[in-house]
């Protein structure tokens, strides 16, 4: 073999290497994001299928404040007459950062009646507060 002949069997043993280990990580990593989606989808239907809006108010205990039957406490408001003056949108919003309506006249009465405040809820996923929005929304009766 010429000098010249090593150097591109050189060059083509290395490009070959790097051809084959860009294969090995490109599969590595479609293998890894197909887990990822795979126990995403998975704790997605173990939430949605075991737990409903009156569950997670009595888990994160909405009840201790709004009353066990949610018609109200000493320390909250019944939560009958939330779909008077709630979309469900804004009622997300509000559980996610009630601090943002204290300026509003109906939160000032609310203020002056009520020792505490309502604590916010933005550490709760999205799509539970929905579901606990939905309940709330459905609620029948005063
Ligand atoms: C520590 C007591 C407390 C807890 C716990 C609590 N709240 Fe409240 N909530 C209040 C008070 C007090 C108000 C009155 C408004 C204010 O202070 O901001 C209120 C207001 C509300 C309102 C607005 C009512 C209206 O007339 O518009 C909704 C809806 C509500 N709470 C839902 C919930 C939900 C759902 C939970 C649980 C995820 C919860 N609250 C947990 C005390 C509480």
């Amino acid at each position: 073999m010429t000098n010249a002949q090593k150097w591109v069997a050189a060059f083509l043993v290395v490009f070959i290497a790097l051809f084959l280990l860009s294969k090995l990580t490109e599969k590595e990593e479609d293998f890894t994001e197909e887990l990822d989606f795979y126990s995403e989808q998975q704790t997605e239907a173990a939430q949605s299928a075991s737990v409903d809006g009156l569950t997670l108010i009595n888990r994160v205990g909405c009840t201790n404040c709004h009353g066990v039957d949610l018609k109200g406490t000493k320390l909250g408001p019944t939560l009958y007459s939330a779909k008077e003056y709630w979309s469900r949108d804004k009622l997300i919003n509000y559980l996610r950062n009630p601090a943002s309506y204290s300026g509003d006249e109906r939160f000032e009465a609310y203020k002056a009646q009520y020792n505490t405040v309502m604590p916010g809820y933005g550490n709760i996923d999205v799509k539970d507060l929905g579901k606990i929005a939905d309940y709330l929304l459905n609620l029948e009766g005063e």
